[in-house]
């Protein structure tokens, strides 16, 4: 595995490997099994893997955790290197961005609703970064965690939007033993932090559990869901269609149910697809 960290070194890659297909995993580092699953697809279905890790200051708001973001950069290396990962893009902020930019803006609705309506902005920041590395390493392939399932949606909807040749897969959420969802900020959560955020998955499977029993009221589910979630702190509970539209009944396959809480100090964002 090679670690790369300027432009050229991925425009000459780039040109190397022609009509070979590409798998591009892209990360902000603090790897976990989420990850490597991630990783895992894209090596199972291409010629050439390449994974970027980069902490992209645009999509983090002022006074979130863009300092004290868990950074494991030898662990990750390693990691890479062990799942077969061809190329690891570690570019610095001066490599991505200059001082005056054109951005993409997410839009009005889909990107403005959940965590774009707590976190505006936010998804201006990821798509610009998205369009940034796709443009660099032109993939066949770009994977994606469904765990972030609006940020997956708002790039499918970017490719779509803006003819990207490029193929977005939606990956699998991971979970610990318990049902924690797998994610690098869970590094913040004290041991009885992580007790009290298993209520969230907890909440997600009584939903699934209500639609296996036909009952599709999200009204309905949602109440019983606040319930479950009455000692942390609930930011939203939310049921809407795979395009992001809010619905009054469960549509079997195409529904997902979305939570995001604050467990301490940490916030967490969770979601299951029905
Ligand atoms: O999901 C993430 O880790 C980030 O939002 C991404 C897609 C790497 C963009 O910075």
């Amino acid at each position: 595995m090679e670690v790369i960290n300027t432009i050229d070194q991925i425009k000459i890659i780039r040109q190397n490997y022609g009509n070979k297909t590409i798998g591009f995993v892209p990360t902000m580092g603090a790897l976990h099994e989420g990850h490597l699953s991630l990783i895992q697809q894209a090596r199972q279905e291409n010629d050439i893997v390449i994974v970027s890790i980069f902490v992209n200051p645009t999509q983090f708001l002022e006074g979130e955790d863009l300092e004290k973001y868990p950074k494991k950069e030898q662990a990750d290396i390693k990691i890479c290197q062990l799942a077969g990962v061809d190329y690891l893009f570690m570019p610095t902020k001066d490599t991505i961005y200059t001082d005056d930019e054109i951005k993409v803006l997410a839009p009005n609705i889909r990107g403005y609703i959940l965590e774009g309506y707590n976190r505006p902005s936010h998804f201006d920041g990821v798509l610009t970064i998205v369009l940034k590395l796709f443009g660099l390493i032109q993939p066949t392939n770009a994977y994606f965690g469904k765990k972030d399932a609006q940020q997956l949606s708002l790039i499918q909807q970017m490719v779509d939007n803006l003819f990207l040749p490029i193929n977005i897969k939606a990956i699998n959420t991971k979970r610990d033993s318990k049902g924690l969802a797998l994610s690098s900020r869970n590094a913040y959560l004290t041991p009885k932090d992580k007790e009290k955020a298993l209520l969230i998955s907890k909440s997600l499977n009584l939903a699934l559990k209500m639609v296996a029993q036909n009952e599709l009221d999200v009204e309905l589910i949602k109440q019983k869901m606040y319930t479950i979630l009455d000692p942390i702190e609930v930011e939203y509970i939310a049921i809407v269609n795979y395009e992001f539209k809010y619905i009054e009944k469960v549509e079997i396959k195409n529904s997902i149910v979305l939570v995001a809480a604050k467990v301490g100090s940490t916030r967490l964002i969770d979601n299951m697809w029905m």
